[in-house]
């Protein structure tokens, strides 16, 4: 929507001259370097910081940070913590390594991106959209997670804001349903989806957003960092469920998001302070460590996941897979382009559909076998779950049939068990 957004011109400005890239992936030596990293703090298990004396406090209050930390880190955790500024820091830098090189290059003092990790990724996602959304509005909303799908609705249903659900793999739609609305200020979308794993071309779309001004939110957390980093193909905005890939152990819940810094800084920062969706200073801790080898962990969840793809679409008991990394999957040239490989997620349809899926699904909740019934993705112990039933059970039914979301899909997560290990406990429950 024109004149939506004050910070809005700047910001183009600077995405076509720092942001996107011919480079669409970020070196694996240098990103496996930056999640490395050297300076992991210790934990500050606090609530509040001690002030030198009233001025300092004052001065703190107005967003001065005299030792060049983050402002705010060090008031009160609601508004940040040493621990939380950390991983802040190693996100901006995975996802916008080749801004910072430009940035230094130009000896450019201004920050152009602004990083901020949440309690869960369903408080960065409604922070974001607290941090713009007025009466009146309009959305455009993709294929999303089944919890993302309900808070579009709910804002529709509270607040009025007019949601428009569209199949955002074909990038047309997104231009024609921004043409006929021209109050929508926003397109959020995933790719890959979850849970049908469709790709969406994010530069295609970013072309068609940026003239409507409408602010382009990809939420990563299918590919974390590591997989895609959508700064380089003209997001606006990137959001994570850090609960994934960056934990990779399944022991936290947390989020994070990205973007314009005069946009995060003047208006979502604000609903960050009032609304309170901190994480905790030991969650941000843990995931400081654990993506110190999200890059090693993820290549080697990968590799597994396509052969594990490549079994399953030459098994007999298997109707269909959906794997971008497969060349029969009908975006295997966008993830070429857009994707580091085709991931560590897989979805499929057992023949005899959803009976046999459920068959399947059961023997992995026997504590036998080398994967978990369990929803949840991006961990080191390879998931198995029912979408339809489970993760996007709140969609409508219609709406899930249209997706895709079929009762007979099932959703896959692969760890690090090994490709041997998965295909036997795979063919053993297939065979019941
Ligand atoms: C794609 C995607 N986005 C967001 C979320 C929400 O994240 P969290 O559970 O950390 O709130 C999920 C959770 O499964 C997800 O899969």
């Amino acid at each position: 929507m024109k004149g939506r957004f004050y910070w809005w011109k700047e910001w183009i400005e600077k995405k076509h001259s720092y942001a996107t890239t011919t480079e669409k992936q970020l070196n694996t030596d240098k990103f496996n370097a930056i999640c490395a990293g050297t300076g992991l703090p210790n934990i500050h298990q606090k609530s509040t910081f001690k002030f030198k004396d009233v001025a300092d406090g004052a001065s703190r209050f107005v967003g001065n940070s005299p030792s060049g930390e983050k402002p705010y880190a060090r008031i009160y955790t609601r508004l940040g913590n040493p621990n939380t500024e950390y991983l802040e820091k190693v996100l901006f830098q995975l996802e916008c390594q080749h801004i910072i090189e430009t940035a230094l290059k130009r000896d450019e003092k201004n920050p152009t991106i602004a990083s901020l990790v949440f309690s869960s990724g369903m408080a960065a996602i409604s922070t974001i959209i607290m941090g713009f959304v007025q009466p009146g509005d309009g959305i455009i909303v993709g294929n999303v997670y089944g919890c993302t799908d309900s808070l579009m609705r709910f804002l529709q249903k509270r607040f009025g804001i007019d949601i428009y659900f569209v199949d955002a793999t074909n990038p047309e739609n997104i231009k024609n349903t921004l043409e006929a609305h021209p109050h929508v200020c926003a397109v959020l979308i995933e790719s890959p989806d979850n849970p049908t794993l469709q790709l969406c071309d994010i530069e295609a779309i970013s072309k068609y957003t940026e003239q409507h001004e409408a602010m382009l939110i990809v939420d990563n957390t299918f590919c974390s960092p590591y997989l895609q980093q959508p700064f380089r193909l003209g997001a606006d905005v990137v959001i994570h469920s850090l609960t994934k890939y960056v934990s990779g152990h399944s022991t936290s819940i947390a989020g994070a998001a990205l973007g314009p810094f005069e946009f995060f800084s003047k208006e979502v920062f604000p609903v960050y302070k009032d609304f309170g969706p901190t994480p905790s200073p030991f969650d941000s801790w843990l995931n400081s460590l654990t993506i110190q080898e999200m890059g090693v962990r993820m290549e080697h969840q990968c590799k597994t996941a396509l052969q594990i793809a490549e079994f399953l679409e030459k098994h007999p008991k298997i109707e269909k897979v959906w794997y971008p990394g497969l060349p029969s999957h009908p975006h295997h040239q966008l993830c070429k382009k857009q994707m580091r490989n085709g991931g560590g997620m897989i979805s499929f349809e057992v023949k005899g559909g959803f009976d046999a899926g459920v068959r399947l699904m059961n023997y992995f909740a026997r504590p036998d076998t080398p994967m978990e019934l369990a929803v949840s993705l991006g961990s080191v112990i390879s998931y198995i779950e029912h979408p339809a039933s489970m993760t996007h059970s709140v969609i409508p039914e219609e709406d899930r049939c249209v997706r895709g979301i079929t009762n007979s899909l099932v959703r896959l997560s692969i760890g690090v068990e090994g490709f041997s290990i998965l295909r036997d406990a795979l063919n053993a429950g297939l065979e019941l």
